[in-house]
């Protein structure tokens, strides 16, 4: 056997044991319940070995949906008290026990690959999941537009907790009052990792937000101070309204909506590239001002289907510069830091959206350097949660769920 089957092996047995019984954690202890973008990417890696497996944790996903369309960023399957803010702390009304928010709605992405591998097989569990795919779409098309691109309501609703784009808007919030609680993830893995008192303030005081305007979209739009147009939902968003209009087309749909929705979507990714800073960047909805960061959510352009020679050059540069790329945030920010979080280090999910993108849109050596790179970075670090991009250190959650499925479904391939 050689080690490339050991390092599938153990991607695999990953899988096996996040698995909660039609759902996957994205790792025990730090992360009980079904997170929704781990979750996509846990199908996309189950579908390697197991497609059955993956179509079931795509269907548990959406039997969480809202009735309104939304899809919540955590379903609380059942009550694990070594996570905080748990389903008492949201009160949310769902069909499932859930978080208010969304997270990067890359699930049709995600069921669009499960489908190319399971094609027939898999025709009627596609017909079941698109009216509810698209009705996700057309709740973020109707909730979270600003000048044609996606916002953000809550840091983690990008999945980039405490990425520097939020830092403006962040410091602007009075939190003050949120009251006393008790954080959980500090007790799982280092502190140095994780994000600030400040910034879980400032996560708690959203939440509580949203729990008095009872999670009402209209209200919270009026009264949030957060509220920032981003890369992230913005570039997931336009790459899964594609695989919806793709999708919708083999299976006999009318798509002219999506179809319109994809030129909207498109009208707001150039509302998002900063020419001072040559990037793809946050944009405060409120204050009209720019993050001033590039992150790895910045070169999520090409998995959007958008081409950019000045980011292709940016790339390019990490690729040569950066031992483990792609970094989340610019090492030369002053607000770099290599362990903690979205701040510095790097995360194989980011990259693999990255490299499945630069190969769609013909960037071949460009996508097979980077998932060579990340396959070296697992070989030689394991399946962490995310990783230190000069010395490649473990830092956050270990045995994680998609890093294991990066591997299979991607780095791990060629
Ligand atoms: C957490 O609890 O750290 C998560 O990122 C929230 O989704």
């Amino acid at each position: 056997m050689t080690s490339e089957n050991t390092l599938t092996d153990q991607a695999q047995q990953i899988l096996i044991d996040n698995d909660r019984g039609g759902y996957t954690v994205p790792t025990a202890g730090l992360y009980p319940y079904q997170w929704n973008w781990d979750s996509a990417v846990a199908a996309f890696g189950f579908a390697q070995f197991d497609v059955e497996r993956a179509w079931v944790e795509l269907e548990t996903l959406f039997q969480g949906q809202w009735a309104d369309g939304m899809v919540p960023h955590i379903l609380f399957h059942k009550n694990d008290p070594g996570y905080f803010p748990g389903p008492d702390v949201w009160a949310c009304e769902g069909p499932i026990p859930s978080s208010g928010i969304i997270q990067p709605p890359i699930a049709a992405t995600m069921a669009r690959f499960v489908w190319e591998q399971d094609r027939e097989m898999g025709q009627a569990r596609m017909a079941v999941l698109y009216p509810k795919m698209l009705a996700w779409h057309n709740w973020i098309m109707r909730w979270r537009l600003h000048m044609g691109a996606v916002c953000t309501t809550h840091p983690w609703e990008t999945g980039r907790d405490n990425a520097p784009d939020w830092d403006k808007t962040m410091a602007r919030m009075d939190a003050s009052d949120v009251g006393e609680y008790t954080r959980r993830d500090t007790a799982h893995v280092n502190s140095e990792d994780r994000p600030t008192k400040f910034d879980y303030d400032r996560y708690i005081k959203l939440v509580q937000l949203g729990r008095r305007l009872k999670w009402d979209q209209a209200a919270m739009m009026a009264e949030s101070p957060f509220r920032v147009a981003d890369p992230t939902m913005t570039f997931t968003t336009l790459r899964a309204a594609r695989d919806l209009h793709a999708v919708g087309e083999a299976l006999g749909k009318d798509v002219s909506q999506i179809a319109a929705d994809i030129k909207r979507l498109e009208a707001g990714v150039s509302t998002l590239w900063n020419k001072d800073l040559g990037g793809f960047d946050s944009r405060d909805v409120h204050s009209g001002e720019w993050a001033g960061c590039v992150s790895n959510a910045s070169y999520l352009c090409w998995f959007a289907g958008v081409e950019n020679p000045a980011m292709l050059a940016r790339l390019r540069d990490v690729l040569e510069r950066v031992p483990y790329p792609v970094p989340s945030n610019d090492p030369d920010a002053e607000t770099f830091d290599a362990r903690r979080y979205w701040r510095g280090p790097t995360w194989a999910i980011v990259n693999m959206l990255i490299g499945l993108g630069l190969k769609d849109m013909g960037h071949e050596k460009e996508a097979q350097a980077l998932a060579k790179k990340t396959a070296d970075l697992i070989a030689e670090h394991g399946f962490a949660e995310y990783f230190d991009p000069f010395s490649g250190d473990a830092a956050g959650g270990g045995s994680f769920t998609w890093t294991a499925a990066v591997w299979l479904a991607w780095a791990g391939r060629d």
